[in-house]
């Protein structure tokens, strides 16, 4: 039986309307408004753009690297072509679509659009400002632990094109909380916004996990415009204990507990798996509204294997990309139902084309984030989804 939380009591109504998930009211307003145009392109970009298709010729040597091997690659291009002028304005020119019509307001936070970087993709902010220079309105950098670890024997990353997806499980490979380069804000290019996503280390049991993620937000809360919680992931073994009801309330709490004494007030989300049921995930929006999180990132990688082919079924670690998007969405709307729109959302997975982005944010996020579509499609994905949200007017 269902129970009859009051989510609207939980989280309130204050400043609700400015996370409203239709608010598309910024490119409403002007539905003459041509991308195009406002991105100053031009002729000769366009034309490089759309006869080479970049990432189409790239992405075949890519795919002959190692998937683990080829990321890295790609990283230390960016932050390559981020600490190069020249490079940076032309990845700009190329990818990035600025428009004041763009920007939204999600957990007091001024986003300049509303498609973000997931996690995992630059673990210890190795390529922010490459990054930046792709068009995102923020990156979540992340996952990061209070020490470096190695995360889990290679190979840990599998493609499986033919599902347009991957399989991972990697268990936070990084380098630590005190070698994350987290550049000043002052320092930040392109008016982006970071999040920073924490999780509990591999060899801190559970019934610890808290203090963990209470030292880590303390070490990172100073410089980043958001903290996320990593509750969610299937390759730190039994991290996604702390998704259950009680464990959850006690996180939560101590957490925003400590939040709320600390200057400035940073905005806490907490990221969920999409494994979970619906008296699951209402549990979650209980122990979210009780603690006074400000939002949810719906969701990480699956254990399901649905779509994935028989031949690969068996590979060990979270599943992300298209066989993913259909429940994620169905996680998306269903909080947004519960929490009558209330609840401000990141929705994650599965988003491979402009339309998924948009299917998104019908289903109630506020903001989107990308990881294996950029794998598949290349940093136009981002370009493609900014247009596509303009055009929607
Ligand atoms: C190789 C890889 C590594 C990831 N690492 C993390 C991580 O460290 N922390 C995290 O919260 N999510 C991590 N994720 C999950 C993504 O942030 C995202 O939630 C998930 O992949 C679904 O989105 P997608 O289908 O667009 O990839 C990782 C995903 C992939 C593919």
């Amino acid at each position: 039986m269902k129970r009859q939380t009051n989510y609207v009591a939980l989280f309130g109504n204050a400043g609700s309307s400015a996370y409203a998930a239709n608010a598309y009211s910024h490119c409403q307003s002007n539905s003459n408004f041509d991308p195009e145009k406002a991105s100053g392109y031009s002729s000769a970009f366009n034309l490089l753009r759309s006869n080479l298709r970049m990432y189409q010729l790239i992405r075949p040597l890519l795919f002959r690297l190692d998937p683990e091997r080829a990321h890295h690659v790609t990283l230390t291009l960016l932050a390559w072509a981020g600490a190069t002028p020249p490079m940076r304005a032309a990845l700009r020119r190329l990818f990035a679509i600025d428009d004041a019509k763009l920007a939204v307001d999600a957990f007091g936070v001024r986003f300049k659009n509303r498609v973000g970087l997931a996690a995992g993709y630059d673990k210890n902010a190795a390529a922010v400002t490459g990054l930046s220079a792709l068009g995102f309105g923020h990156l979540e950098l992340g996952t990061v632990t209070r020490l470096p670890q190695a995360g889990n024997p290679k190979p840990r990353v599998h493609r499986v094109p033919t599902a347009q997806a991957i399989i991972n499980q990697m268990g936070f490979p990084n380098a630590g909380v005190d070698a994350l380069r987290l550049p000043p804000r002052s320092t930040l290019m392109f008016d982006v916004r970071m999040g920073v996503n924490i999780g509990k280390g591999r060899d801190t049991p559970l019934e610890r996990a808290t203090e963990d993620y209470c030292a880590l937000f303390q070490r990172v809360y100073q410089r980043a415009d958001y903290v996320a919680i990593n509750v969610s992931s299937p390759n730190t073994l039994n991290l996604r204990q702390l998704q259950a009801r009680a464990a959850m309330v006690k996180l939560l709490g101590a957490v925003t507990a400590l939040r709320n004494r600390s200057t400035p007030r940073v905005p806490l989300l907490v990221k969920i798996a999409p494994d979970l049921s619906e008296s699951e995930l209402d549990d979650v929006l209980d122990a979210v509204g009780q603690a006074g999180i400000d939002g949810v990132i719906a969701t990480n990688t699956t254990t399901s294997r649905a779509g994935v082919p028989p031949a690969q079924q068996g590979l060990a670690g979270g599943l992300s990309g298209a066989p993913l998007r259909a429940r994620a969405t169905e996680v998306v709307r269903y909080l947004a139902r519960r929490s009558e729109g209330r609840l401000p959302i990141i929705g994650v997975g599965g988003i491979m084309t402009a339309d998924d982005a948009l299917e998104r944010l019908d289903a109630g996020a506020t903001l989107i984030q990308l990881y294996t579509g950029l794998v598949y499609r290349g940093p136009g994905l981002v370009r493609e989804a900014l247009a596509a949200l303009c055009k929607r007017a």
